[in-house]
């Protein structure tokens, strides 16, 4: 497929770099592309950064069908742009879009148009310490229509967004809340796609967390309410008694490519890591046994992100002195080095644009 391009006639000023947050300020292009089903997926074209305009009855407004993928391009030191592990996002893409009836798309395609995009919008990839142009490809159901059923029509488009630092902790420990009285997703249901009905679900516990000075939730099962899941907004990473564990996948946990990262890299290291169940009482249980040596995240925006402070119920406890672990403090160095070609890229991650 031949992409179509057509250029910005103004252009943005860029925004400082030490100032970027999160997804707030927007590049001068996109990516488009429409599916129907008589000509399957089609018309990809660069265009300017804008508005999409919908008929109020589009299906994606009505019934949430809809995925998305978040993946980072990183400039090195020696100016040049790259992509860590996008091949990955690309078919979590595809899984996600199988999960909600919506057409996969060509992987090979998908890589190829992107890094299209990205050629022409390299500029705006920031090259200050921490900083990276976040990439938000989402397919939306477009059919015009209020009938339960999946849509015929669909729209591909990625974004692209200039970003510092994912919470406003930085690499500092994050409190988080332990609930019991929401639940983010359930096995069987769409909790390991990247939908926003997942994160929909999590809004009400995360503005009741953050009422009472808490970053995020840390979700349990759907069922029992006893097994660590995931943050939403990352997978979640315990170090107990010299081994990291992380709760196994198992049909309603995002499966992170950040998450998979670390467990190849701590393998490769010869740490113990293991994926299995965990439950909420093992980890306060080896908390109140000294045994609870670090507790972080990992995600595309969150990079590794150390919790200093779990509350469940009516415990609360303060891990590691509430300091950054030595564990997470060397995750996050390597990640970052070989997202930034600043370090040994030992398990081949990274893809330039050119
Ligand atoms: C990511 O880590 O890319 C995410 O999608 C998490 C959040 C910003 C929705």
């Amino acid at each position: 497929m031949q992409i179509t391009v057509k250029r910005a006639e103004q252009l943005k000023p860029h925004p400082p770099e030490d100032k970027l947050g999160f997804g707030i300020n927007f590049t001068d292009h996109m990516l488009n592309l429409d599916y129907d089903t008589a000509s399957g997926w089609h018309s990809p074209r660069i265009e300017p950064y804008a508005p999409i305009v919908m008929d109020p009855s589009t299906m994606v407004l009505h019934y949430g069908q809809a995925v998305f993928e978040g993946l980072k391009a990183y400039r090195t030191q020696g100016g040049e742009i790259q992509l860590f592990r996008a091949r990955d996002n690309i078919a979590r893409l595809n899984r996600s879009c199988r999960a909600l009836c919506i057409p996969e798309l060509d992987p090979d395609f998908l890589m190829t148009s992107l890094k299209e995009l990205l050629r022409l919008e390299q500029a705006w990839v920031p090259g200050a310490p921490q900083t990276s142009l976040y990439i938000r490809p989402t397919v939306i159901a477009t059919d015009n229509f209020l009938g339960v059923r999946a849509s015929d029509t669909y729209r591909y488009f990625v974004i692209l967004s200039p970003v510092g630092a994912y919470y406003a902790e930085g690499f500092n420990p994050i409190k988080i809340w332990v609930t019991r009285r929401h639940v983010r997703a359930v096995r069987g249901g769409l909790g390991e796609a990247k939908t926003p009905a997942n994160y929909a679900a999590s809004l009400y516990a995360g503005e009741d967390a953050h009422k009472h000075g808490y970053t995020q939730v840390l979700w349990l099962d759907g069922v029992e309410q006893k097994y660590v899941e995931e943050v939403g907004s990352m997978n979640i990473f315990f170090v107990i008694d010299d081994e990291i564990l992380t709760p196994a996948l198992n049909g309603s946990i995002l499966p992170g490519i950040t998450r998979d990262s670390v467990l190849q890299l701590a393998r490769h290291w010869g740490l113990k890591a293991a994926e299995r169940d965990i439950t909420i009482d093992e980890v306060m249980q080896a908390h109140s046994d000294g045994k609870l040596q670090e507790v972080f995240g990992s995600g595309t925006a969150a990079v590794i992100s150390p919790v200093g402070e779990l509350k469940y119920d009516d415990q609360q406890i303060t891990i590691g002195q509430g300091r950054v672990g030595p564990v997470a403090q060397r995750l996050f160095d390597a990640i970052t080095a070989i997202q930034y070609g600043k370090g040994d890229d030992p398990l081949g991650w990274v893809e330039k644009i050119n």
